[in-house]
């Protein structure tokens, strides 16, 4: 790949520092990367990644159990984007979750998705379960994230009133790529900012077992950067960043249709492009 197809996307919500040398060095035919921001100079090549190394989870964990188990952790020092892009999720579920009423008050259309259950994949410390599940409001929220110390932050310190109130129900400490939902027991399942650490094969894989976790009418939610093509690799936390039409292709392939799609707006320049997607089985 030329220098001239080398460009510059800042990580959002991650940061680090992958040059053209380093990425040579390392041979990998494809780079650019994923959430949080970081610039960094990458390539991005349709070439499906070498996802299958060994160590491409356990790295994973390694990195994030170097940041600090806070919300400008969770972002990448992207502390101050927390209530935009919030924002733009409740308004993106919105048409899901409510009854759609006329100007004289009368139901029109009523709401597609019960505010029951919902489960926060790759929680993190919970900062999305705080700030928009917990708001839309659904009335009780599990969490799946693989790193221990967001989940014992989550347990006793950020989410411990909500705990404590009992909307929070379960706290899976594992990985996406082994974790299977109750059959039939949610409302949506959302995932934000952490497909990029599955192998294409183990994210069919997740979304096909997320299928039998919804309840009749349930949708899943997905929102992550979006190259502007193929893949983009971050060798040094075992990410990739896919494209739009990447993510449409894993979609289908698991079964799922889009009930919605919309870009996030608001975020600070030189971001990657970040989308969301309501997807509900085909
Ligand atoms: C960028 S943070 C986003 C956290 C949260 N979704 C948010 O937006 O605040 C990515 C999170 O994904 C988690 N993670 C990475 N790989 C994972 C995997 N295979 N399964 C579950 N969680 C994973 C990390 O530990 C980290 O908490």
């Amino acid at each position: 790949m030329s220098r001239k197809a080398c460009v510059c996307e800042a990580r959002f919500p991650k940061g680090n520092c992958i040059n053209e040398s380093q990425f040579s060095a390392h041979n990998n035919p494809t780079i650019q990367s994923h959430c949080k921001p970081r610039h960094q100079h990458l390539m991005s090549s349709n070439a499906v990644p070498q996802f299958a190394e060994e160590n491409w989870y356990t790295k994973a964990v390694d990195y994030w159990s170097t940041v600090d188990p806070t919300v400008n952790g969770m972002l990448g020092g992207f502390e101050s984007v927390c209530p935009v892009e919030c924002a733009a999720s409740l308004d993106l579920i919105h048409e899901f979750v409510n009854d759609q009423r006329g100007a004289d008050n009368v139901v029109k259309k009523e709401a597609r998705v019960d505010k029951t259950y919902a489960c926060d994949c790759g929680a993190g410390i919970g900062r999305v379960t705080k700030e928009f599940l917990l708001r839309v409001p659904f009335a009780k929220v599990d969490l799946v994230e693989q790193t221990p110390k967001f989940v014992e932050q989550a347990k006793h310190e950020y989410l411990k009133e909500e705990m404590e109130a009992g909307k929070i129900g379960n706290l899976y400490c594992m990985g996406l790529q082994e974790f299977t939902p109750d059959s039939g027991k949610y409302d949506l399942i959302w995932c934000q900012w952490v497909l990029g650490h599955l192998t294409d094969d183990d994210l069919v894989s997740f979304l096909k077992r997320c299928k039998d976790g919804l309840r009749p009418n349930g949708v899943i939610g997905i929102k992550e950067n979006n190259a502007s093509k193929g893949y983009i690799v971050d060798e040094e936390d075992s990410s990739v960043t896919r494209s739009d039409d990447l993510y449409k292709q894993i979609f289908k392939k698991a079964g799922f249709k889009i009930l919605k799609e919309k870009k996030q707006h608001g975020l600070p320049a030189g971001l990657f492009a970040v989308k969301m997607y309501i997807l509900t089985p085909e």
